[in-house]
């Protein structure tokens, strides 16, 4: 494997490499887990050369305390990529990627205004300027991401269309703890209490799927909310039904072909998400 630190290398390296065949690109901020392994897998079957960034992006933190607190894990990372087959890891400077400030703001459309967007003002347009940026960098055949973040799926596919890159997304599913906790970068900061509670979120969403089928999506959202919070350090801070493709939150299942339920919980003041999807009632 190949460490680069600059964004010079990373183009002449990976343009011999879509010379050759297809490129994976495999973004992430870091502390690495089995979750971001899955997603490396994936990319080291279907493509020829597989690249991953490590980089822990400022502009999409509108909490200071959020970016100073995310866990940093260089040396490990580097050792797990290494171990999973990669072969170049993009580990840049802040002054690398942002020489100067990134002005650009993205027209994200509705996709972007609901949830994560109405709760983190600009951390979309940051999202949408890191990944438009390592994906002219790279220009891969597909970029993989996980399904844990699925809102940010769907903005990543709207900037996509929006900068008219030709590049597959490919979603992966939730990679879970054996007791169910989603797995996350954050995870670590839990506390063993909150860490032990913490399998309630998943339980609650799965059981939300049987009280579902007898509920509307009004009395299941309030189900899960009030179910969540009767646990000590958990706080929802939003649980949201929408529609897959267009994140707007529904009334009636009938609306939709496909329903997610996307929760935001406090645990401790570290924010946990997850989703689940309903089946179809159309
Ligand atoms: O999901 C993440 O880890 C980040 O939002 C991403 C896509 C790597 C952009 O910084």
């Amino acid at each position: 494997m190949e460490i680069i630190r600059t964004v010079a290398e990373l183009k002449a390296k990976l343009s011999k490499a879509r010379e050759a065949g297809s490129v994976g690109l495999v973004p992430t901020m870091g502390a690495l887990h089995a979750g971001h392994l899955s997603l490396i897998e994936r990319a080291r079957k279907e493509n020829d050369t597989v690249a991953v960034s490590v980089f822990v992006n400022p502009t999409q933190f509108n909490n200071p305390q959020d970016l100073t607190t995310y866990p940093r894990t260089e040396e490990a990372d580097m050792a797990l990529l290494e171990k999973a087959g990669v072969d170049y890891a993009f580990i840049p400077s802040v002054e690398e990627i942002y020489p100067t400030p990134d002005t650009r703001v993205f027209d994200l459309g509705p996709v972007a205004e609901v949830m994560e967007g109405a709760m983190r003002p600009g951390h979309f347009n940051g999202v949408a300027q890191i990944v438009s940026k390592l994906f002219d960098f790279t220009r891969p055949t597909r970029a993989y991401f996980g399904e844990k973040d699925f809102q940010q799926i769907a903005v990543i596919r709207r900037m996509v269309e929006l900068e008219k890159f030709e590049i597959e997304i490919v979603d992966c599913p939730i990679k879970r703890e054996d007791d169910g906790l989603a797995m996350s970068s954050r995870n670590v900061r839990l506390t063993p209490e909150q860490r032990a509670i913490s399998p309630a979120i998943h339980r609650t969403l799965e059981g939300s799927l049987e009280w579902a089928a007898g509920h509307s999506v009004e009395e299941t959202k309030h189900y899960v909310i009030d179910e969540i919070n009767s646990f000590p350090h958990m706080q929802v801070e939003y649980y949201e039904i929408v529609d897959a493709l267009t994140m707007q939150p529904i009334t009636d299942w009938n609306e939709t072909q496909q329903a997610v339920g996307c929760v935001t919980v406090f645990c401790g003041d570290v924010r946990l998400i997850d989703n689940i999807k309903y089946p179809s009632k159309k």
